[in-house]
């Protein structure tokens, strides 16, 4: 695995692999690398690229009083796995080989970041896409892997790409796991051992509520909402919004009836957690008398997360 510093480093390797007839995959992140960031290595590898994998904390998408600073880090780590999940380029620039200076042209994500987290992390999503641009113009991706987790940043993304005709497929990948159902996150070690007791309530409560609707057939989304805020207060979470929306747009829903998400973000102590779960509307329907047997998945109890 090549480990380059310098933008022109890249350039100069995704030439040489380009001239290989090579195809790349790149695979975005802010380091601290944990098996989700490796199931996208995975997932790009196994679609024949060449895999460039980013490492980046980028002061961009952090506001004020967010964790930038204390953001963990570990480089010598994240090599090493890099490395052994099968990434042929790391790249790892220091801040100013990214912003030599102060960025005056950026890119807006618009209306798709004024809710959900971008209604409680203003800006956020404006440095998520310009850092993402960034990043497709130095490596020229023919794929880009992002994790289902990050659920409205995954679907900002590939409207960007939509939107300015990057030549680049945004591919999602499902969220990755602990044994609880905590969904796999660099800001899981700020939890203390208690915290993270805690934190299992909300993978939890999005499990309980997907059951609701795809075992029970409850379609209406307040109902939902509802019921996953009662399950995260009892457990003594901090909701910061549970909603549920389109899959395709992220638009809020009142009725389960066509692929949803529900969405959560909690704060854990000083720790802000995000999730989601797919809703199926096939699903939903399946327990209905008219729909009966039609989503063989809908009909067991206990339907994992997914
Ligand atoms: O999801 C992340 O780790 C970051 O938001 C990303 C996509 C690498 C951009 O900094």
């Amino acid at each position: 695995m090549i480990v380059a510093r310098t933008v022109q480093e890249v350039r100069q390797w995704i030439r040489e692999r380009r001239w290989q007839g090579c195809s790349i995959g790149l695979v975005p992140t802010m380091g601290y690398l944990h098996e989700g960031h490796l199931s996208l290595v995975r997932a790009a590898r196994a679609r024949g690229h060449q895999v460039v994998m980013s490492i980046f904390v980028n002061p961009l998408q952090f506001g004020p009083r967010e964790d930038f600073d204390r953001y963990p880090r570990d480089l010598d780590r994240d090599t090493a796995l890099a490395a052994e999940a099968g990434v042929d380029l790391l790249f790892a620039p220091p801040v100013r080989e990214m912003y030599p200076q102060e960025p005056v042209v950026t890119v807006k994500a618009g209306a798709l970041a004024e809710r959900l987290c971008g209604a409680s992390r203003p800006g956020h999503f404006d440095g998520v896409v310009t850092v993402v641009a960034k990043l497709f113009h130095i490596t020229q991706p023919d794929e880009a892997f992002f994790g289902e987790k990050d659920f409205q940043q995954l679907r900002i993304v590939q409207r960007m790409t939509a939107d300015l005709n990057f030549p680049v497929e945004v591919v999602g990948c499902p969220t990755v796991r602990e044994a609880d159902g905590l969904a796999m996150s660099s800001r899981n070690q700020y939890l203390t051992a208690a915290q993270r007791a805690q934190a299992a309530a909300l993978p939890r409560a999005l499990a309980h509520a997907r059951e609701r609707c795809e075992r029970d057939g409850e379609r209406d989304a307040r109902t939902l909402i509802r019921e996953v805020s009662e399950e995260l207060s009892s457990a003594g979470i901090k909701i910061d919004y549970v909603s549920v929306v389109r899959d395709d747009n992220l638009e809020p829903v009142e009725q389960i009836d066509r692929p949803c998400r529900l969405m959560a973000a909690v704060w854990v102590g000083q720790t802000r957690l995000i999730d989601n779960v797919a809703i199926d509307a096939a699903a939903a329907g399946a327990n209905c008398p008219e729909h009966r047997g039609q989503h063989p998945e809908a009909a067991v109890p206990g339907v994992p997360l997914r």
